[in-house]
């Protein structure tokens, strides 16, 4: 028999597709010495018995307890790293305010890297503790941190997609915080992803640089095109936000009369490497040049119901063939928790729906066909986000890296209400979306590795 790392037996729960999600009832999932999933094995299969005839009572056996389940590790698309040290606070005003008041004066403290360390390794902590996996971030303009942050992701084991932020413009940056000018800014990058693609070969789950022009308003144009060629010389991810406010898609529209995204695409930084956080404005073009492009959207519903001024048109664009997954924009977004804001996805998308304002008709206030299932959350939060970056991430299937959350639904301080044994696995699965909190997640995995485990 082949000789596997560890086996793990339990019931698990996985996409099929946005809208179905696949229950895998007490199976076995093979995981190789890279922490891949080279077999899924069915209770039914024929060597179902010889696994564990083989495997059970050993050390890499690993069978899940009773009210345990097996869910795939968050893929979150959208984390300012650094905004942790003010989540759940300022959230009082207008973006670009919020920006210049709140914002760019906390990250202006990223110079000092005693701060950064303190912040970014309870941050990637935190985002484990959470079910979060794998992380796209934004840092801060200063290199040194923003390679801190990669290192702290490899050390905890977390698969960290780092960008050093570009934010170049004299005109619209404060004098305290931003590059120094438009050429020291894209030498920085560039040794910024040589030195990430360097500690990438350290790490078993991975770590990527990320080309991250913080939005078009903070960049000049020779930045924006300097980006864009260092994306493709070394092939890199690329992470911006596009037409997220009334402000910011207007202050582009003047600049260039055209769209964030036909502006992206002409500084060469739409592909299918891209991800785009919030995309509230998109129009009809804007989402056919993301489907061309294979660029993704990262959703951010709870950061979208403060800056936002809408409720992005999600399923609409999803029926389009936009690649989505999920972001908690921290600290836009106040909540570190994918589960937190899968639950704001689908909340809005009701709200879209139906429509806000009571003093009109009822046929008259929302946007038809806008709503999605939880089960589309889910799907945002893991496969989509793997289908977004490109990784095989976000499923429990043959070939997926072993990125799992262990669900304890019996936990004392925190039980979910499931009062039947034989409970059917669908209304198992919505309870666990709708009510876990970090208590209730005992393990995460990641690559095969334990990276955080609470008794
Ligand atoms: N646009 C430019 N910078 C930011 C940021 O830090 N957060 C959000 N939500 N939008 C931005
Ligand atoms: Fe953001």
């Amino acid at each position: 028999m082949r000789k596997y790392t560890q086996i793990f037996q339990g019931t698990a729960f996985t996409s099929k597709s946005s809208k179905e999600v696949e229950f895998l009832h007490n199976y076995l999932f093979c995981i190789n010495s890279n922490g891949i999933i080279e077999k899924v094995v069915a209770p039914d299969d024929t060597d179902y018995q010889d696994l564990l005839d083989a495997y059970q009572g050993k050390e890499n056996f690993h069978r899940l307890t009773d009210g345990q389940y097996f869910l795939p590790g968050f893929v979150d698309l959208h984390v300012h790293a650094p905004q942790w040290a003010q989540s759940g606070t300022a959230l009082d005003i207008p973006l670009n305010d919020w920006l210049n008041t709140y914002t760019f004066p906390l990250e202006s403290k990223f110079s000092d890297l005693v701060f950064a360390k303190n912040v970014y390794e309870d941050v990637v902590s935190t985002m484990l503790a959470n079910g979060t996996t794998t992380a796209l971030y934004f840092a801060t303009v200063h290199k040194e941190a923003s390679l801190l942050l990669a290192k702290i992701c490899a050390e905890k084991g977390q698969r960290g997609l780092v960008g050093k932020v570009v934010m170049d413009d004299p005109e619209q940056n404060p004098s305290f915080y931003r590059d120094a000018d438009t050429q020291t800014a894209l030498v920085d990058t560039e040794e910024f992803i040589l030195a990430v693609k360097e500690l990438a070969k350290t790490t078993k789950q991975g770590v990527y640089p990320v080309v991250t022009p913080r939005f078009i308003p903070s960049c000049t144009d020779d930045a924006l095109k300097g980006l864009g060629e260092l994306a493709a010389k070394y092939d890199t991810y690329v992470q911006s936000h596009c037409s997220e406010s009334d402000w910011a898609h207007g202050y582009v529209k003047e600049r260039f009369q055209k769209n964030d995204a036909f502006a992206l695409n002409g500084f060469g930084l739409l592909s299918d490497k891209s991800i785009m956080a919030h995309c509230n404005f998109l129009d009809e073009e804007d989402a056919n040049l993301f489907v061309e492009t294979g660029t993704a959207i990262a959703h951010c519903p709870i950061s979208n119901a403060y800056f936002a001024n809408s409720v992005i048109p999600i399923a609409h664009l999803h029926s389009k063939g936009v690649e989505i997954g999920l972001g908690s924009d921290i600290s836009g977004g106040f909540s570190p928790s994918l589960f937190d804001n899968a639950r704001q996805a689908v909340m809005s998308s009701r709200m879209l729906e139906d429509g806000v304002n009571p003093s009109l008709p009822a046929n008259e206030r929302g946007v038809l066909a806008s709503r999605i299932t939880i089960n589309e959350a889910f799907y945002f939060a893991t496969a989509g986000g793997g289908q977004s970056l490109s990784l095989p991430i976000g499923r429990l299937a043959k070939n997926y890296t072993w990125d799992v959350q262990v669900i304890d639904t019996k936990i004392t301080s925190a039980k979910l209400p499931i009062f039947n044994d034989k409970e059917d696995l669908n209304d198992v699965f919505q309870k666990i979306m709708y009510l876990v909190r970090p208590e209730n997640i005992r393990e995460v995995w990641v690559q095969g590795e334990k990276v955080h485990s609470r008794l």
